[in-house]
C-alpha cells in the first residue's frame, strides 16, 4: 500500500506580540469580550518589513531540518496562503529560490483557512500517482497586512504565522489515510477582500473605502462552519471506519474555542486530546493546522501510528479534513 507520510513538521510565528489589552487601546472592545467569544488571548504579527515569506521560510527550514532532507531532493513546493507577499510570482517560486530547492517544482493555492488541507491533498494524490515523491507544503500568512485595524468585529480575530510539513512516498500502513475537500461558493460574501482583484483593481477609491481588507459576517460564518465541521469530521470517520474514540489527536483550524468546543463534544472526546493554539496565535488561516500540528509533534503529542484527525473551514467557504495515521 502506497501512502503520503509526514516525514517532518516545522512552524514559524513572528516575535511582535499584541495583546487583547493592545486591541483595547485601538478599538472598542475588551479582553473578557474576546476571551468569550474566540478563546484568543494574544497573536502574533510581523514586524515592518517582515512578510509572508519569511516566515514560511523559517517553518520550511524546521520541517526539512526534521525530515533529514535536503532542499534539493523537494520534488514540488506548495504554499497555501491568502496573504502572499505578492501575487506574481508565487510564494512557492518565492520559497524554491530562498531554499535553492532547484528540481522543485512551485504553486500557489488558495483556499483561505482550508489551505493547507487542500495542499495536504494535492501532495497526497501526487505522491500516490507516482508523479513526485517528496514534496513541502507550506501554509503561511501575514494576516496583519490584510486586517483592518478600525474594524472591531475581524481585527481581534487575526494572526501571523506558517506551519510547514514534508511528504514523501511510502510503502506501509502509516500516512495519510484520507483527505475529503469540500466548497460552496455561494456563501462567498461572508468571508472576503472585496478589492485588489481584476473585478475591483485598486483605486483611491477602494483605499478610501477600506476594501482591501477582511470582511466578515463572524456569526452566519459561525454557523455554517459547525455544520460543515461535523459533516466532513463524520465522512472522514465513516470513510474510514473508525469511531470517534480511536482518535488520538484532533487538530482543527484554530479560528474560535467555541468551534473546536463543540467538535470535541460532537466527538465525545476531552479537550485534551485537541491541540490548541489559538489562545497565542489567534487566527492564522491556513498556517493555524500545520502550527498547530507542528507543536504537537514538537512537544511529544504525537506517537507513532496514533491516529490524527485535522479539519478546517474558511473562505469560498470551503472545508475540509484529513485522517492521518502518524
Ligand atoms: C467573529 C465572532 C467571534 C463574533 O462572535 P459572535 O458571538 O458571533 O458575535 P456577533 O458578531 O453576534 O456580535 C455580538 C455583538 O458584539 C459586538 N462585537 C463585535 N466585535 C466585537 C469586539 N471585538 N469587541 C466587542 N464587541 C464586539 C457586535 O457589534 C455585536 O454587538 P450588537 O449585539 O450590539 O450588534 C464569531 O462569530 C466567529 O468566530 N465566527 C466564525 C469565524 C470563523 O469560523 N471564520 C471562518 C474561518 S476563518
Amino acid at each position: 500500500m502506497i501512502h503520503a507520510r509526514i516525514i517532518g513538521t516545522g512552524s514559524y510565528a513572528p516575535k511582535k506580540v499584541i495583546t487583547n489589552h493592545d486591541l483595547e487601546k485601538m478599538v472598542e472592545t475588551s479582553d473578557q469580550w474576546i476571551i468569550e467569544r474566540t478563546g484568543i488571548k494574544e497573536r502574533r504579527v510581523c514586524e515592518k518589513g517582515e512578510t509572508t515569506s519569511d516566515l514560511a521560510h523559517e517553518a520550511a527550514k524546521h520541517a526539512l531540518h526534521a525530515a533529514g532532507i535536503a532542499p534539493a531532493d523537494i520534488d514540488l513546493i506548495i504554499v497555501a496562503t491568502l496573504s502572499p507577499d505578492t501575487h506574481m510570482p508565487s510564494m512557492a517560486c518565492k520559497l524554491q529560490a530562498r531554499l535553492g530547492a532547484k528540481r522543485a517544482a512551485a504553486f500557489d493555492l488558495y483556499a483561505a483557512c482550508s489551505g493547507f488541507l487542500y495542499g495536504l491533498s494535492t501532495a497526497d494524490a501526487f505522491i500516490r500517482s507516482g508523479m513526485h515523491q517528496t514534496i513541502l507544503v507550506i501554509g503561511a500568512e501575514a494576516l496583519s497586512r490584510y486586517t483592518d485595524w478600525e474594524d472591531r468585529t475581524t481585527c481581534v480575530l487575526f494572526g501571523d504565522g506558517a506551519g510547514a510539513a514534508v511528504l514523501q512516498r511510502h510503502a506501509g500502513k502509516r500516512g495519510i489515510l484520507s483527505t475529503h475537500l469540500h466548497s460552496d461558493g455561494s456563501f462567498g460574501d461572508l468571508l472576503h477582500i472585496p478589492a485588489g482583484g481584476a473585478a475591483h483593481p485598486a483605486t483611491h477609491d477602494t483605499v478610501e473605502r477600506r476594501q482591501h481588507y477582511i470582511k466578515m459576517k463572524g456569526n452566519e460564518t459561525f454557523k455554517v462552519a459547525v455544520r460543515a465541521l461535523e459533516d466532513v469530521v463524520q465522512e472522514a470517520l465513516d470513510h474510514n471506519k473508525v469511531k470517534p474514540e480511536d482518535i488520538d489527536l484532533l487538530v482543527p483550524h484554530q479560528a474560535n474555542l467555541r468551534i473546536i468546543q463543540a467538535m470535541a463534544k460532537r466527538l465525545n472526546m476531552p479537550m485534551e486530546k485537541v491541540a490548541l493554539t489559538i489562545h497565542k496565535y489567534g487566527n492564522t488561516s491556513a498556517a493555524s493546522i500545520p502550527m498547530a500540528l507542528d507543536e504537537a509533534v514538537r512537544n511529544g503529542r504525537v506517537k507513532e501510528n496514533d491516529l490524527i484527525l485535522l479539519e478546517a473551514f474558511g473562505g469560498g467557504l470551503t472545508w475540509a479534513s484529513a485522517l492521518i495515521r502518524w
